[in-house]
């Protein structure tokens, strides 16, 4: 037997190779996405590793909503963060206790916000007066207090993130400058508790001295509100924004400068916090990204005027992100063919849509390839399905599969051609039927 320190020792270097990825593609058929369930649970401890014991993880479902890494998050003893009502439900049905739920989007809609406190789950952060109005109404009316904690847009803006959410105008929580006269309203409503605060300043941060550098301006923002606006700091949500290097010239944050920065902050405000406050930070990407692949398998290739391409079964509906889409910045996803190594040459891959815009690598070096290929698109854990237009040009959905402890599961059966008319109806006189 194991001790379980050998095994996460153990989870950190078993990697999915292309032999096993061949034989998985082989089994699922493609295009699928596949994750390395060991290397998901060795990332959660690395974060957890980096933090304070005091301090705890909220998985970022939408990174990637499966029931399968939901559940594998719950069995790792993370909270989870929910961004609709959809997710709350997977949450749920993934078996997470309600007290380890939190709550944050922009625009609940008063049926979302019910849900949530029928689920008295831990915290609704909230991103407006309008919504906490709503919330009291919906307390009054169960003559329950509902907890939440206010999502704050400072006015500080530490750069760094790669997609800025904090201290830029932007659509989410309510603004420094507005507090006062919002916590003059939030006195009003008396079935709404503040139980904390809750920053989240932007995603795919690299610089440690910069996620150190908000994590602290967070901490000091909260303790200045709690004092001046005299609410007890039961929860604190730092955000986090925790990065991966996708592209050239990206390297991973400093792992140890982070922990040895974070015992540093720890150490000079724990005093000032109030004892037994749950210190919190939100993250998806970096538990989840470098643990995903997406492979899609070559069905022909072609030349035209001076372009190699390779034509795939799985294109941009299935990952955006490797498409450029929502990028501002057109760089390829590391990617690679299975099981061939010999001198690579331009070649852009692209998927089955009959639009220009699906390209999944521009003009990237690759091997020689030929029709049955498979091309795995690296770092494809997070954001990958869920960030993708899926019902373009109705492709059936990829297959999602786990592989853990020596096990592959299907976690997501492949789509099917019924999927695309599910839930629909014809004009009554226009039915076949009605025609024939
Ligand atoms: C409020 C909030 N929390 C957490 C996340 C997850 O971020 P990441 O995947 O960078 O960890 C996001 C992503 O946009 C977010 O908006």
């Amino acid at each position: 037997m194991y001790s379980r320190e050998r095994l996460n020792e153990k989870a950190q270097v078993i990697k999915m190779d292309d032999l096993l990825l061949q034989k998985i593609a082989g089994e699922f058929g493609t295009p699928l996405y596949v994750y390395d369930g060991d290397r998901i649970e060795s990332q959660y401890r690395r974060l957890k590793g980096m933090l304070p014991k005091e301090f705890n993880v909220y998985y970022s479902l939408k990174s990637n909503p499966t029931l399968g890494i939901a559940g594998l998050f719950r069995g790792l003893g993370s909270g989870i963060e929910v961004a609709s009502a959809g997710e709350l439900y997977l949450a749920l049905q993934a078996g997470f206790d309600p007290r380890d739920i939190i709550f944050t989007s922009p625009g609940k809609t008063r049926e979302e916000l019910e849900y949530a406190v029928e689920h008295q789950i831990y915290s609704i952060n909230i991103e407006s007066i309008a919504e906490a109005e709503l919330i009291n109404q919906i307390g009054s009316l169960r003559s329950r207090q509902i907890n939440v904690a206010i999502r704050i847009n400072p006015d500080f803006n530490l750069s760094g993130a790669g997609i800025k959410m904090a201290g830029v105008p932007t659509q989410f929580g309510i603004d420094q400058s507005q507090l006062a006269e919002a916590f003059q309203s939030l006195k009003s409503l008396s079935f709404v508790k503040i139980i904390g605060i809750h920053v989240y300043t932007g995603t795919q941060m690299l610089s440690t001295q910069n996620i150190l550098a908000n994590m602290e301006a967070i901490i000091k923002l909260a303790l200045e509100l709690a004092e001046q606006y005299q609410f007890k700091l039961e929860f604190l949500d730092l955000g986090g924004g925790f990065g991966v290097p996708y592209f050239p010239g990206e390297a991973p944050f400093d792992e140890t400068g982070l922990r040895q920065g974070m015992a540093a902050v720890w150490d000079t405000y724990r005093n000032q916090l109030p004892g037994g406050v749950n210190m919190a930070v939100e993250s998806g990407r970096y538990l989840t990204a470098e643990s995903g692949v997406f492979l899609t398998q070559i069905l022909y290739t072609k030349e035209c005027k001076g372009l190699k391409y390779a034509v795939c079964d799985g294109g941009s509906n299935q990952h955006a992100n490797s498409a450029f889409l929502g990028r501002h910045i057109r760089n390829n996803f590391p990617m690679h063919v299975l099981g061939k190594h010999e001198l690579p040459t331009e070649l852009t891959v692209v998927g089955p849509l009959c639009t220009p815009t699906d390209v999944i690598g521009q003009k990237v070096m690759l091997p020689a390839v030929t029709p049955g290929d498979i091309i795995s698109i690296d770092k494809s854990g997070a954001y990958g399905l869920s960030n993708s237009p899926l019902f373009f040009l109705s492709h059936p959905l990829p297959a999602e599969v786990v592989h853990y402890q020596n096990k592959t599961v299907i976690i997501r059966e492949r789509g099917k051609l019924e999927d695309f008319v599910k839930g629909q109806s014809f004009i009554p006189e226009m039915t076949p039927l009605a025609n024939s």
